[in-house]
């Protein structure tokens, strides 16, 4: 079982928090999908021999490919790869790109597997939206969930962002009842972090934006957690929150291990012995594909890395990291690691090591102390 993953590196406008790759400047858009079906072509031994579960179009902003788009796409995908198998097919799209037109020219994907929706909401409040520069307002963020659910698409997930200094506490907890009501059966939930060399980071430094303050992050988050599950989400990853059955596959299978390739400018893929990446640049993208190479770099995995790899995922997830699978010698660094960590942030229950609500704060820093060499 494999996933497909294709970043489409554009957007309408830049989110002052955002640092993953995406230009602006949309005038290479024809000769990005050239390119794209070509990098398809040229890829296509990558996941030899493996069932394709699941096809991710994310960003950047893959709303604002056009259905003729999508369906250059498809048509390459399906040329190479048998997408009979798909169980999950999810589009990002932004609320301002969901217009009526949009979401019913979109249906017509329904027939190659589409079957979920992920929008980037981040807020339901005019004030967030305006500190992070987002390209909607509070009620065009409700229109276009209900838009998606209207044209016939129950599985929808949301994002939604908190920890930006213009929400207090009451005005998360409305957010959250707001996304309650749309039913939606997945959230995404993730702290506003200020990234290096990201507008935010400037206009914080420069005193032009109010700064982000940690508490009210950890306290937010709390309020998540407890929302979350007082309305019958399962937290099944930190960020990621589940109405039972409704997880993402997509992005469960990256933890679990299991291989993926990424297309597209900055993609990652992975094949249980290296990762690689590719170059984070629209321009050098296209020119190199038009030259038959693939730009990348690689990293094969040392067995610590992969140790590392599955502590620092699976710590983060419900199903934990199983450290009796690991062997005897990793098995005992990590058991006498263990005891450097405050017994109520973790549970050790038959082999398997999980996070309490408590660890779930420390997460990072608990995975940290846990690594092997
Ligand atoms: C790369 S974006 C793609 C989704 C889509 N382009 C959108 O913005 O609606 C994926 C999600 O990551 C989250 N995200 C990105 N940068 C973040 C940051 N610095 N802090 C918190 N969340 C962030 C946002 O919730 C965003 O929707
Ligand atoms: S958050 Fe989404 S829309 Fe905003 S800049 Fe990042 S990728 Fe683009």
């Amino acid at each position: 079982m494999a996933g497909i993953y294709i970043h489409i590196p554009f957007c309408r406008q830049a989110c002052n928090y955002c640092n993953f790759y995406f230009s602006v400047s949309t005038g290479n858009k024809e000769k990005f999908v050239a390119a794209l079906l070509k990098e398809i072509e040229l890829t296509k031994n990558y996941l030899a021999g493996e069932t394709i579960e699941t096809l991710y179009f994310g960003g950047g902003t893959p709303s604002l490919l056009t259905i003729e788009d999508f369906r250059l796409i498809i048509d390459k995908l399906q040329s190479v790869y048998d997408l009979s198998t798909l169980q999950e097919f999810t589009v990002e799209a932004n609320p301002d790109d969901l217009t009526s037109k949009k979401v019913n020219a979109l249906k017509e994907l329904q027939a190659f597997g589409l079957n979920r929706f992920s929008i980037g909401i981040q807020s339901f409040f005019d004030e967030d939206l305006k500190y992070m520069n987002r390209a909607h307002n509070s009620e065009e963020g409700l229109a276009s969930v209900k838009r998606v659910q209207d044209a016939g698409f129950a599985n929808i997930t949301i994002d939604l962002i908190y920890g930006t200094p213009t929400m207090n506490d009451k005005h998360w907890r409305e957010n959250l009842a707001r996304a309650f009501a749309l039913n939606v059966p997945h959230i995404s939930s993730y702290a506003l972090t200020v990234e290096p060399k990201t507008n935010l980071e400037r206009k914080i430094r420069n005193k032009k934006a109010l700064p982000v303050n940690e508490a009210q992050a950890a306290a937010q988050f709390r309020i998540l957690m407890e929302e979350m599950r007082e309305h019958g989400f399962e937290q099944y990853e930190i960020s990621n929150f589940a109405r039972p059955g409704k997880h993402a596959i997509h992005n469960s299978n990256y933890w679990f291990g299991k291989k993926y390739l990424g297309l597209g400018p900055s993609a990652h893929s992975y094949n249980t012995i290296s990762r690689r990446w590719n170059v984070a640049n629209n321009l050098n993208y296209i020119e190199s594909i038009n030259n038959n190479i693939l730009r990348y770099e690689e990293e094969l995995l040392t067995p610590a890395q992969k140790v590392n790899e599955q502590i620092m995922t699976g710590l983060r997830t419900k199903w934990g990291v199983s450290i009796t699978n690991f062997q005897l010698p990793i098995f005992n660094a990590i058991e006498k690691n263990l005891k450097q960590i405050d017994a109520s942030h973790y549970v050790l229950k038959d082999g398997v090591l999980t996070l309490t609500d408590e660890g779930k704060f420390f997460a990072d820093a608990i995975a940290a102390a846990l690594f092997v060499d």
